[in-house]
């Protein structure tokens, strides 16, 4: 700054000077009028919008994956990087330094312009600090994953139905596909245990949704029923247990009527006089709902799993369990209650229903199809449907 530019800006100072605003009283009472203003503006928000709250916090859910609020982003992004031992250096130290840079600035920024270009350190440091913040806060924000859907269900069809998927894949194993109980067997520990019945009317008239809400999410221990909340160490949330508990009032309760769409969802396809059933649309139900239970990962079953498709054809140390046409198949012996090398009478406890025997029996017979498509091409007579115009139609 030369002699021409400090009388320059001397002069200047003077003159506002002479205006005689003052900062006490004046500029605070500016202040004040801004302040206040800003003030009713955000109680108005906290009236009016307000913010929308999350739900009640579930201390049995584990996928709840906590974050800070946005502007705190950039600070917990800086933090991963500096994991364990030298959390100090995210925590204390870096922060630290921003600060002091901020304080200390007005003692190594002395220039007495106050154009940016002429201020480049003080211009760098800033600069610096929001990219960083920024890219940080962004940086945060996308490795995010999303938060896991609070709701599974929320139609009571909805959780009719995925009551009665998770009831099939938990519960089925001791308590068979119809609540029917009975002796076990089959299941590791609780060999020759005899449960009663928890879809007979007298369990559905003396147990509320509360009980059995309270009965699953911490089981009967002393009993031999597992507990299966996440709270207790089990692997069901509260909204899959809501959902079983719905399963067993609308489908076992006679005093209520389970609405028309549900019954549908859980039914078992209806099978014409010559269709032959695929495994998607009638094989998977049927499996799932008496057979899954058992016949997964980590269960007593000869390592043979059914959850799919490929699994039911290829797994099991007897295998193949499934053979296409051939009636001899272990799976259609031993659902025909036949005690046969590869083990007992299958679901163990209580034979399926003739009607289930059949459809199975047909799927084997026909040729064990995957698809809707490969059971139509495989059956004798054409199934209503309209052929597309590249589809040959294959006869007898
Ligand atoms: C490993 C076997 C096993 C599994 C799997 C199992 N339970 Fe149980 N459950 C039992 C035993 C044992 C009892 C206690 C004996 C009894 O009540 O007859 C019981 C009791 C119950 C009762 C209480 C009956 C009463 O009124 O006293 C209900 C309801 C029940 N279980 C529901 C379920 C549901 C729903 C599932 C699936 C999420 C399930 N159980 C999974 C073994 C099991
Ligand atoms: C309560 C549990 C349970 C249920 C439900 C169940 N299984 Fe099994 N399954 C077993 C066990 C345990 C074995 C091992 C052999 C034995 O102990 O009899 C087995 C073995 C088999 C095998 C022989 C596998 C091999 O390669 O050796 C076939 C086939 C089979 N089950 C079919 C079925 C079918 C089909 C269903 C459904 C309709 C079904 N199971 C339901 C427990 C179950």
């Amino acid at each position: 700054m030369n002699e021409e530019q400090k009388q320059a800006y001397i002069e200047e100072y003077k003159q506002e000077k002479e205006k005689g605003v003052k900062f006490y009283p004046d500029i605070i009472y500016k202040d004040l009028i801004v302040a206040f203003a800003i003030f009713l503006l955000l109680v108005g928000l906290a009236i009016y919008i307000g913010v929308a709250a999350e739900p009640p916090a579930d201390p049995s859910d584990s996928s709840y994956i906590p974050r800070p609020e946005w502007y705190f982003l950039f600070l917990f992004q800086l933090l991963k990087y500096f994991p364990g031992q030298i959390e100090w250096v995210g925590t204390v130290i870096i922060p630290t330094i921003a600060v002091l840079a901020l304080l200390l600035l007005p003692f190594y920024d002395r220039s007495p312009f106050r154009h940016w270009k002429k201020r480049k350190v003080a211009t760098a440091i800033m600069s610096i600090v929001v990219i960083g913040m920024v890219a940080l806060t962004i940086l945060a924000a996308v490795t995010t994953p999303p938060q896991e859907e609070v709701a599974l269900a929320t139609t009571i069809t909805e959780k009719i139905v995925l009551g009665q998927d998770t009831y099939s894949i938990h519960c089925v194993e001791c308590h068979g596909a119809e609540g029917e109980g009975g002796e076990i067997v089959g299941v590791e520990g609780l060999e020759g245990v005899f449960l009663k019945s928890i879809s007979s009317q007298d369990e559905m008239y003396t147990r509320s949704d509360d009980t059995f809400f309270a009965i699953i999410d911490y089981g009967q221990p002393d009993l031999g029923m597992p507990p299966y909340g996440l709270g207790y160490g089990g692997e069901l949330s509260r909204g899959e247990i809501d959902a079983i508990v719905n399963f067993m009032r609308y489908t076992w309760d006679d005093r209520v009527e389970i609405p028309e769409e549900a019954a549908q969802a859980g039914a078992i396809p209806e099978l014409g006089p010559d269709e032959i059933p695929s495994y998607e649309v009638h094989i998977e139900p049927i499996v799932k709902r008496y057979c899954v239970s058992c016949h997964r990962p980590g269960k007593k079953n000869n390592n043979y799993l059914m959850r799919s498709f490929q699994e039911t054809m290829e797994t099991g140390d007897n295998a193949p369990n499934a053979i296409p046409g051939d009636l001899n198949s272990n799976n259609i012996l031993m659902i025909n209650r036949q005690e046969i090398e590869a083990g007992g009478p299958m679901p163990p406890t209580r034979a399926l229903k003739p009607e289930i025997i059949e459809i199975f029996e047909r799927w084997v017979l026909g040729g064990a199809p995957e698809t809707a498509e490969e059971a139509a091409a495989l059956s004798p007579t054409e199934v209503p449907t309209a052929p597309t115009p590249e589809e040959t139609p294959v006869s007898p």
